[in-house]
């Protein structure tokens, strides 16, 4: 963070410009829905806050309105229809396989609704990055926000972590707190919780790519 734009004084090491010479993050992104979160992380890259290029979208439903929201910001997007494939195993052959194509090194899932398996986790070891409205590890799974509501809870929020194969599940990068009030539905409460994760999924990606060069160049 500089001082003043035009400012040499830095409060920050690395500078702006010292980060510049780094090679971006190649990022590949997979969503089912509205691609709220691929569209933060396209703003953050374009805004010069996170330090990436998106290779690809990867959709599996044809309405996904994230396929949109690529094309809006010239992103290429692959439409996956897992309805087209005779197993989860091989639907994730054929995404690993379109991800390494576009040369993708780190994968985010920004609101993709299908069950991973090993063959897709093993393919990217610790490269995956999920978003989660809820703090995990409470609720799991389909309707975070309906079980939180459901529960009782007075505060929920949301959670960027590591996949891995069980679902929902793996180190947790970031999380954010968010309050649930007296007279929220789940409508209300998510997109509270979504203001929260369009923070976090940014930080986060930053957060696991840094902490993985760290944890290399120990090693
Ligand atoms: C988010 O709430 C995310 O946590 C969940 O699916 C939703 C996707 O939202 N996994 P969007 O499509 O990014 O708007």
């Amino acid at each position: 963070m500089t001082l003043r734009p035009d400012s040499t004084l830095s409060l920050v090491s690395p500078s702006i410009s010292e980060r510049q010479q780094v090679a971006p993050l190649k990022l590949g992104i997979m969503a089912s829905g509205n691609g709220s979160n691929f569209d933060v992380v396209a703003q953050a890259i374009q805004d010069g806050q996170l330090n990436a290029q998106i290779q690809v979208l990867i959709y599996n439903n044809p309405s996904a309105k994230a396929a949109v929201k690529a094309a809006n910001r010239g992103v290429e997007a692959v439409l996956l229809n897992h309805r087209n494939y005779q197993s989860r195993e091989e639907f994730d052959e054929k995404i690993v396989q379109t991800l390494r194509h576009y040369d993708v090194d780190w994968v985010i899932l920004a609101g993709w609704m299908r069950l991973l398996t090993s063959v897709f986790i093993n393919a990217f070891p610790e490269r995956i990055i999920n978003i989660h409205p809820s703090l995990l590890p409470s609720f799991k799974g389909i309707h975070a926000v309906e079980q939180a509501l459901a529960s009782g809870v007075k505060i929920t929020g949301c959670t960027a972590h590591i996949a891995c194969l069980e679902m929902d599940s793996g180190p947790i990068l970031i999380q954010a707190a968010v309050p649930v009030l007296p007279d929220d539905t789940a409508e209300t409460l998510h997109a509270r919780i979504q203001i929260q994760e369009h923070r976090i999924l940014p930080l986060a990606i930053a957060l696991a790519a840094y902490s993985s060069k760290v944890t290399l160049s120990l090693t």
